[in-house]
Parts: structure tokens; sequence; C-alpha cells
């Protein structure tokens, strides 16, 4: 007989992005429901570059939940080309900052103060290194004449290996990685590195965004996130890395929410809202790959064990059961379309 209940120990999202203000709000408690702890990405407008800015917003973050849900946001740093050595020691003191994100310029969603040549970024990374303050990479290359789908395979050549090199002792997380290259590359690296994956990645390829599940063709905004969906052999890859015993792979959701309007437009921003769909997609994903006594590993330990946080001691269930994923959900003033809306999904997570 086919498993009706999952119980797992509760899971954390080691990469998320919660916005801020009235739309944070309306996305906090979707995630509050599922994890017990979240890695918040920093790339607010204007970005968060200070210690004291990531206090402040997980001030905001904390008053903004809901009674009755505990959660515990772990906050960020953006890297800059300006990041001081200073700001990273700051950054460890406080013990609420969990790592230091490095988006190259212009690489995604509110990137523009990203770095433009890591070369400049010599100081921080080494006050990292030394303060064992994890880096998180947005991995892609973006000059202009490289293929939007190579972006990922290229930045681990030209960017990612030189700097672990340079660094072999600092704590690297390649976030939602993407690629078999990406997998190959963490699954055979020295040192000190894990992965992210995202349940879109293990759920879908670049089909997604160009046609329905039934096949007919028309662009799916909703499906556009950065690093960009691929072919089904990465997807098989990042499936086989996600369900294997390898500790380096752990979940992170790359929850990503935007305004209906400015994903549904001429210029759709990237990104994929699955806060509140992010558990049940996972199992899904683990159950189309027979693995799913191997989801808890994934989503409940490995993050934790990296980031030398305690695994969680409560719970969470799912169960069996077909339910539709709403149209849309609040968002601020506007609204969001969370991913497979209008979609049936075989597990709901428990109330
Ligand atoms: C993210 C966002 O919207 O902030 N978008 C995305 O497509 N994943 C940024 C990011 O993580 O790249
Ligand atoms: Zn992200």
């Amino acid at each position: 007989m086919a498993t009706t209940t999952l119980t797992l120990t509760r899971p954390d999202d080691w990469h998320l992005h919660l916005r801020d203000g009235a739309a944070m709000a309306d996305v906090l408690p979707h995630t509050a429901r599922q994890f017990a702890r979240a890695i918040v990405m920093p790339n607010l407008k204007p970005p968060v570059t200070t210690t004291a800015q990531a206090v402040a917003y997980r001030q905001r973050i904390l008053a903004a939940l809901p009674p009755g849900l505990a959660f515990e946001p772990l906050m960020t740093l953006y890297l800059t080309d300006n990041t001081s050595a200073d700001e990273i020691r700051r950054a460890k003191a406080s013990g609420v900052v969990h790592g230091v994100k490095l988006y190259p310029a212009g690489a995604t969603t509110n990137s523009d103060s990203g770095v433009t040549d890591i070369r400049r970024c010599k100081v921080a990374l080494e006050t990292m290194q030394r303060e064992d303050m994890p880096l998180l990479i947005h991995g892609e290359v973006t000059h202009a004449e490289v293929d939007v789908f190579d972006r990922e395979a290229r930045f681990i050549d030209e960017v990612l290996i030189p700097l672990r090199r340079s660094f072999p002792a600092l704590r690297v997380v390649l976030e939602h990685i993407t690629t078999r290259a990406a997998v190959q590359y963490v699954t055979e690296a020295e040192g000190r590195i894990a992965a992210t994956i995202t349940a879109h990645h293990l759920l879908y390829n670049r089909n997604a965004i160009f046609l329905t599940p039934g096949g007919r063709a028309g662009v799916r905004p909703h499906y556009y996130c950065l690093p960009v969906l691929k072919r089904e052999i990465h997807r098989q890859a990042l499936l086989a890395a996600a369900t294997s015993d390898n500790a380096r792979f752990f979940l992170g959701t790359d929850s990503a929410p935007h305004p209906r309007g400015e994903k549904e437009s001429a210029c759709g921003c990237a990104g994929c809202f699955t806060a509140a769909t992010a558990l049940e997609m996972y199992a899904m994903a683990f159950e189309q790959a027979g693995a799913l006594d191997r989801l808890e590993a994934f989503a409940s330990f490995r993050g934790a064990d990296f980031y030398r946080l305690p695994r969680n001691a409560s719970r969470v269930t799912l169960e069996r059961r077909d339910w539709t994923v709403p149209e849309e959900l609040r968002f601020g003033e506007a609204t969001v379309v969370p991913l497979a809306a209008g979609e049936t999904l075989p597990w709901k997570l428990a109330a």
C-alpha cells in the first residue's frame, strides 16, 4: 500500500527571498508554516550590506510573524566591491548573520550593486575565511555574449574554481544549482562546499517555460527564474544528487515572489514563488524518484549540519491528499502567483 502520511523533522529553507514591508508580512507565514528557519536573502532595494541593516531587517521579520508561529530568520549580507574586513567581523560577532552573498553585478533581480570583479573582494573574502563566515554564491557569469543557458557552467570554470584556489578554507554554498556540471563540481571538489537545490529545478525542465503540462505552446512567465530551468539531463542530475546520500546537497527553495503584474509583462522579472507549496513539491519530486525515505536528510539535516546549527527537534507531517494550488495569493498591494497555480499536488502539509 502506498504511504499515506510522511512525518519528518521540521525542515529549514537554506535560500529564501522574503522581501520587505507589507509584501513580506504576506509571504512570511507561508514559510513559517513549513520551515523552522531560513537563510534570508539580502537583495532588497537598497540591499542589506551592513550588519546594522541585517539586524534591523531581522527585527522587521520577527515583528511581522503571526502569533503562534515560531520561525528564526538567519540573516545574510550582500557582498559589494567595498565590503570591509570590519563589516565581516561585525557580522560574525552579531551572531545573527550566517552568510555573505555574492551576486555578480547584473546577474539577477536586484543585483545592480553586486560584485563587478571578485578580485575587488579580496579583503572581505580573506576575513570571511579567517572568521569562518560562509560565502553564498549566485553562480552565473553575466557577460552579454554568454548564452543564458551556459552561464552557470561558465561561472564554475571562470570564477568559482580560481576563487576556491585562492581561499581554500572558505566555506562555500553554491546556491540553487541547475546543471550537471554543478552537481559534478560540488561532488568532486575538495574542501568545504555545498549546494542548495530548489523544488522547481527538481520538478521541471526548460520546456515548462514554453509549454503547458498538456503540451500547448505559450510563454509562461511564472516558470521563469534565474538560473533559468535547464534541459532534462540536468534535471535528472539534480534529482540524483538530491536523493543521494551526499551531505553536500540540501534544500533551498529560492522562493522569490514578485507582484503578478511584474511577472506577466513584456520584460517579466525572474523568480518563482514556492514558499506556500515548498515541502509538497519536494515530496512530489522525491516520490517520483522513488526516494521519499531520503527527503528528511535533504530537507532537515544536511543544511543545519553544514551551517553548524542544531537540527530541529519539532516535526511536520505531510498527508497524501490531492489539492489544487491557488491561482494567486496576497502580496502587499498586489498579488503573487504561486508556481504550479491551478495544478494538483499529491501531498499536503498537515495544519
Ligand atoms: C531572485 C529574486 O527574485 O530575488 N530571482 C530568481 O529568479 N531566483 C534572485 C535570485 O536568487 O537569483
Ligand atoms: Zn535566490
